[in-house]
């Protein structure tokens, strides 16, 4: 039996949140991003001054750390809770985003953060979003989508949505940023950013997120399950 869960994989800054996000309001379930549980880490450890290299200072300070899925409100969309803060748009901040992908190649991290992430999906039919759901997370999800675009589509995205990149950022810059995080992503060894072999991949590059929602409920009603 496959597990109720719409996996949506793929490359930093390729639609994968606002695709995720589009997806479970059109069918009234919840949206799990799962970045921010590395966000969360890296956040938490930008205020203690721990440098997310440094895996032994990382582990101690997980150690001494408690992560869940919570609605910040009722009837709101889970979000991040850590040691009872919601750090919410404090996450997206330009300065998190290669830290939380430096701690995520340690493997004690993974296996910390793998248990939330299958606790988050055990009642319904949730969207999860993130790098490896449909791989190592939830190998068995009932439908998987790996989304991608090209880097510099990716990059005017990113560079459009504001406040996630420098205020001096460029699209030079902004894809460096994006192709140095994609690299260390597909190249660690634990549980590293591949596209599962029964994904759905979706090249969002020449589509609107209009498209993406209408290509992905029709995979869905089709019953293009993995
Ligand atoms: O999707 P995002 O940009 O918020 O993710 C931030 C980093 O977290 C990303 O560079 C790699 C890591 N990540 C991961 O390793 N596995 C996931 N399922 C989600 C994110």
């Amino acid at each position: 039996m496959s597990t109720p869960v719409i996996a949506i994989d793929g490359p930093a800054a390729s639609g994968k949140s606002t695709a995720a996000r589009n997806l479970a309001a059109r069918l009234g379930i919840p949206y799990i991003n799962t970045g921010s549980l590395y966000r969360a880490i890296a956040w938490k450890a930008a205020r203690l001054g721990i440098s997310t290299r440094d895996e032994a200072a990382v582990r101690a300070m997980l150690a001494d750390t408690a992560i869940r899925y919570a609605a910040p409100a009722p009837g709101e969309n889970p979000d991040i809770e850590i040691d009872g803060a919601f750090p919410g748009q404090e996450l997206r901040a330009p300065e998190i985003a290669q830290g939380a992908s430096n701690v995520a190649t340690m493997p004690f991290v993974r296996s910390f953060t793998l248990q939330i992430q299958r606790d988050a999906a055990k009642t319904s039919l949730v969207v999860m979003e993130g790098r490896d759901i449909g791989t190592a997370v939830f190998p068995d999800a009932k439908y998987k989508f790996f989304l991608t675009a090209s880097p510099r589509v990716r990059a005017l995205r990113r560079l459009a949505q504001g406040g996630e990149t420098p205020d001096n950022a460029t699209v030079d810059s902004v894809a460096a940023e994006i192709a140095e995080r994609d690299r260390q992503d597909m190249n660690r060894a634990t549980a590293p950013l591949r596209q599962a072999e029964d994904a759905v991949v979706i090249d969002s590059s020449g589509m609107t997120a209009e498209d993406v929602l209408e290509a992905m409920i029709y995979c869905i009603n089709e019953g293009k399950q993995a």
